[in-house]
């Protein structure tokens, strides 16, 4: 194990820190902040992370409402409770969370999120954003990759990343955000996918590699340049085991990398907190400006 650690925990701490002192000048200015989550079905890795956004929103100051849907939820029952978050005062932003059963249209469902409580950065006017490079909530997982790069002074800019993954959540907003001329970012991206032929030759080009294919083990040292940073984002299930994209070996190739445990997850939660603060500061600036009053 050569590489350093990109540790996530301790760069989410510094964020949860930052939100929670934005939250108190709201508070002291007489503004609540509150996230709404929507889980639907009983799978229990889904309960867990909900339930873990919540515990970050308590730690925060952030007040939370939750609506849990049966298994059995229609399209109508769900794209009601959405309506309902949409209409709550309490709720500045708000997230369903993914993936949803299926027979339910996903796609319907995040076209119905208010695009100014989507704390996702999912909804497609908010994703629009991001391709033209307005200012607008950022996918959570891509917002904090590229902070904790930042935070270890793994330049980017100028830089070659490839981005193995097209998913909407990770692979396809980070390439665009990667891209946007704008510090921290300004980079040469590559996308690739599973599909890519000589997938090992495309990855071992980047001088950053982001790892978001959902598939174990992906990642080998041979597809890895030396000196390189490689940030694992992708996860999946073997058995009851969740695996990561990056085989551990990687460590002795790469100069910086993801822990196993507290890499990419604890930053994906505190830019759902930044993402939930920086909403509720809009709508704070809009009520004091007047805007919606008649
Ligand atoms: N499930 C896994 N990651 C995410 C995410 O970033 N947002 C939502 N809504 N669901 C998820």
């Amino acid at each position: 194990m050569s590489a350093l650690l990109l540790d996530g925990e301790r760069v989410a701490a510094r964020v949860r820190a930052e939100v929670a002192g934005r939250v108190a000048a709201l508070r002291a200015r007489g503004v609540s902040v509150g996230l709404g989550t929507v889980l639907v079905g009983d799978d229990p890795a889904s309960a867990r992370y909900v339930a873990m956004k919540h515990e970050d929103c308590a730690e925060a100051g952030i007040s939370s409402v939750h609506e849990h849907l049966p298994a059995s939820a229609t399209q109508a029952d769900v794209e009601a409770a959405v309506s309902r978050l949409n209409a709550d005062a309490r709720v500045d932003a708000y997230l369903v969370q993914l993936p949803l059963p299926a027979g339910l249209d996903e796609e319907r469902v995040l076209c119905a999120v208010d695009p100014a409580k989507d704390v996702d950065g999912l909804h497609p006017m908010n994703l629009g954003r991001l391709v033209m490079g307005r200012p607008g909530p950022l996918p959570c997982t891509p917002a904090g990759i590229v902070e904790l790069l930042a935070a270890y002074d793994v330049a980017v800019e100028g830089r070659h990343v490839v981005v193995i993954g097209r998913g909407l959540t990770i692979g396809r907003p980070l390439a665009l955000l990667l891209a946007l001329k704008r510090r921290g970012c300004n980079a040469a991206v590559t996308v690739v996918h599973t599909g890519v032929d000589d997938l090992g030759e495309l990855v071992r080009q980047g001088d950053i590699v982001v790892a978001a294919a959902g598939r174990a083990g992906l990642v080998t040292p041979d597809m890895v340049k030396p000196g390189a940073a490689v940030v694992s984002a992708g996860t999946s299930w073997e058995g009851r085991r969740l695996v990561p994209d990056v085989e551990e070996s990687v460590a002795e190739v790469a100069a910086w990398i993801t822990p196993r445990l507290g890499g990419v997850g604890p930053m994906t939660r505190a830019m759902l907190l930044r993402n939930t603060v920086l909403a509720a500061e809009r709508g704070a600036l809009g009520a004091a400006s007047g805007a919606g009053s008649s």
